[in-house]
């Protein structure tokens, strides 16, 4: 007979929403941080948040009010279990970073809510419940971090109601360079300013950057991949809401990146290089934002396929 456990912590990864070409339908995992959370049963049903630890501690500690709440609120109600959650959740991503902390802590509690319950649930089932969380933060549903941060890797996902999710491969010697500024940005904010209507010419635009992007990582075809990594429609609109983002991506552009963009609602920006690129990549990204009176943290990653999982056995 399986025991079932009662307790289990799961490590969830940051991720790149977005990336430059797919708003709110792309994303890609990053695995040099990430949030853990920690599920304990407790008799009664609903959820209890105990503790808040790491590099943000000031977030709402009711359930319904935090995506880590809300996400296994939503996993406990809908499967009609008899017994709760307690979570102590342990953030690793810098709030309003654009870096998918708030996806993460969402995946982070179903995955590790997910282990405590004695039947088989799937990772789309998952990813519906970890979308409700999501929704707590950023006021929309969007599944670009939900999505790699669960699954891992490059990440498509299409629709929304019974979402498809596809991972794309990445060509092996794409490094991800990520610099994140010290100054927060709310999504809330950043999906506020945008406008309701698209120029026909910028869709056809943004359409082939897409395909050319999904084609150049199918074939690995770096010079695709360069030719397209072009956000057309977003970018311009937020690239206000970051001091010196258009000097950083230039920079980044000129030591050789394939191409950037703005790392989901920013404020961190990221660009893609290969290998032999990447440091150089990130030590001109950084200067540029210090020009701008901007210290920043920042990573060189691996664009690898692990996503979400249970990291206490
Ligand atoms: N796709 C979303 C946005 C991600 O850019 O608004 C937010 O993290």
């Amino acid at each position: 007979m399986t025991m079932v456990r009662t307790s289990a912590t799961a490590f969830a990864p940051a991720s790149v929403g977005n990336v430059a070409v797919g708003f709110d339908i792309l994303g890609h995992t990053v695995a040099a941080l990430g949030d853990r959370v920690r599920v304990s049963r407790r008799t009664e049903p609903g959820v209890a948040i105990r503790a808040i630890t790491g590099v943000v501690k000031d977030l709402p500690l009711a359930a319904e009010k935090n995506t880590a709440g809300m996400a296994a609120l939503a996993l406990q109600r809908e499967l009609g279990l008899p017994f709760g959650f307690e979570l102590e959740i342990e953030k690793g991503i810098p709030l309003g970073s654009g870096l998918g902390g708030s996806a993460a802590s969402a995946v982070a509690a179903v995955v590790a809510a997910a282990a405590l319950v004695d039947r088989p649930l799937d990772r789309t089932r998952l990813l519906k419940f970890a979308m409700q969380g999501e929704a707590v933060a950023s006021g929309s549903v969007h599944v670009d971090n939900i999505a790699p941060s669960l699954f891992g890797g490059l990440v498509l996902t299409v629709g929304i109601d019974n979402p498809h999710v596809k991972q794309i491969p990445v060509p092996e010697s794409v490094r991800c360079v990520l610099v994140h500024p010290h100054m927060v940005l709310a999504t809330r904010e950043a999906r506020a300013i945008l406008r309701r209507t698209v120029e026909l010419s910028d869709v056809i635009w943004q359409q082939a950057n897409l395909a050319g992007f999904l084609a150049g990582c199918y074939t690995s075809d770096l010079g695709l991949i360069r030719e397209s990594l072009l956000d057309v429609v977003i970018e311009p609109q937020r690239q206000v809401l970051i001091p010196g983002f258009v000097e950083v991506k230039q920079a980044a552009l000129a030591a050789g990146a394939l191409g950037g963009s703005i790392s989901g609602a920013g404020p961190t920006v990221f660009a893609w290089a290969e290998s032999d690129d990447a440091e150089n990549v990130r030590a001109e990204m950084v200067a540029a934002f210090r020009n701008h009176g901007l210290e920043s943290d920042s990573w060189v990653s691996a664009i690898d396929r692990d996503g979400a999982r249970v990291v206490d056995g």
